[in-house]
């Protein structure tokens, strides 16, 4: 790739902000959007990512100055994937328990990126734009010169285990375990294992609804939480081999189609817009706690909303759980026992999570659906109550919860594919009745 960085040289300052990047001088047109005749014999191609008239503060739109505009592609096939579900039943009715998987596996062939991606959990309707899905991947190897496109949805990728490194139309972006990457709806990318011959795993939250974008922050003012500077868009890049044959695969109302293309995609040699892919390291969450008794709703580790057409009753939440002191005076310091309207889907990347301590590995998976009773373990509620309440150190752990208004529907792959840890209600049975009067 002509122009491609470091993982560190990214452009700083997400969502909102209007970037413009070339990799070769010259080649992004100054002063106008569609000139004539372009740099270099480039074409002009526009990229929304909002309708033309959303307001200017959600104004999403790139332009992009390529070899060949995306145009020049198709028609497309249906391809066939058995694991890969979008918005339906999917036959199977949903448990009103707490559920939990074990992880999962890496497939026994070679499996790319695409290939590889099982939905463990979703809801809504892309057609309808509300909605999100939860789905792993697992790949052993890269795509080589295969492009997807997710016309459904923007894809927030999670990594667990190995380095990724992710080539989009913009640029190329890293993110190790512990960051994060948000894939556009529309723009076309790869994600391939970082050091060659590695394995890669993680989850994936497909967002069918409003794109995400930072939370308000309302009195906490007008910083912490994610800091829009941590975010960070690709400078451009160029694939400039010989051209050769490429596969184009494209999600689009819940069905895969695979096209052919005599050349790469990866063709946009300047940009310049606010709708880029970002890599953000959870690492500069500001992450803000109690610092006198009870601790606040976990919305306080918000790092991106998506928000519905009802104030504060998110399409899709992204909250993650990460390394924070504990120091609250007279407080059981856990989650809380609770029921939640909303339905809470959690991940984690590595280490522990405070209120089950064993049990809930990392590249497991957690579902508390709509008005499910959860909370602590005994174990965790035991130790939780008895606990000298000095200040300490939650360390070495990432957790993560999409959570989202409407019910999240496990798939018939979740619930049958022998990955269900059947006993997981277990950990709350030596919960006693302990009252006295
Ligand atoms: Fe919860």
């Amino acid at each position: 790739m002509t122009g491609s960085s470091t993982p560190a040289e990214g452009l700083h300052g997400g969502f909102g902000n209007h970037f413009s990047s070339e990799a070769v001088p010259g080649a992004l047109p100054q002063g106008r959007n569609s000139p004539q005749r372009a740099p270099f014999g480039l074409y002009a191609e526009l990229l929304s990512g909002t309708a033309f008239t959303a307001p200017r503060h959600a104004n999403q739109r790139t332009w992009l100055y390529r070899r060949q505009p995306s145009v020049r592609s198709g028609p497309y096939a249906p391809m066939a994937h058995a694991l890969l579900k979008t918005g339906s039943k999917d036959g199977v009715d949903i448990p009103p328990d707490p559920l939990r998987w074990h992880p999962i596996p890496l497939a026994n062939e070679s499996l790319d990126f695409v290939d590889g991606l099982r939905t463990m959990v979703v809801n809504g309707d892309p057609d309808a734009q509300t909605g999100v899905a939860v789905h792993l991947y697992g790949a052993s190897r890269p795509m080589g010169n295969r492009a997807f496109v997710d016309v459904d949805g923007e894809l927030l990728l999670i990594p667990q285990e190995g380095a990724l490194r992710v080539t989009t139309e913009l640029g190329v972006l890293h993110a190790a375990p512990g960051e994060i990457v948000l894939l556009p709806r529309g723009m076309l990318f790869k994600v391939d294992p970082a050091v060659p011959g590695e394995s890669v795993r993680g989850y994936v939250c497909e967002n069918y609804g409003a794109a995400f974008r930072l939370p308000e922050l309302g009195p906490i003012g007008s910083n912490g939480l994610a800091n829009t500077r941590d975010f960070l868009a690709p400078h451009a890049a160029y694939d400039d081999g010989p051209a050769q044959p490429w596969e184009l695969v494209r999600k689009f109302g819940g069905t895969l189609w695979r096209a052919p293309a005599q050349a790469s995609p990866f063709n946009v040699v300047a940009w310049h817009g606010n709708l880029t892919p970002y890599v953000y390291d959870t690492r500069r969450f500001n992450t803000i706690g109690t610092v006198s008794f009870d601790h606040p709703d976990p919305s306080i580790f918000t790092v991106l909303t998506s928000p519905s057409d009802t104030p504060g009753w998110a399409n899709c939440d992204f909250v993650i759980f990460p390394p924070r002191w504990m120091v609250a005076e007279d407080t059981f310091r856990p989650p809380w026992y609770h029921r939640n309207v909303m339905s809470e889907c959690m991940g984690l990347v590595h280490g522990q999570y405070d209120a089950k301590e064993e049990g809930f590995r990392p590249g497991g998976l957690s579902l508390h659906n709509s008005m499910v009773p959860h909370g602590p373990d005994a174990d965790a509620f035991n130790k939780a109550s008895a606990a000298e309440l000095a200040p300490r150190k939650l360390d070495n752990t990432l957790a993560f919860m999409v959570e989202s208004r409407w019910r999240l529907r496990p798939t018939a792959f979740a619930l049958n594919g022998g990955h269900l840890d059947k006993s997981y209600a277990d950990c709350w049975a030596p919960l006693q009745d302990n009252f006295k009067v």
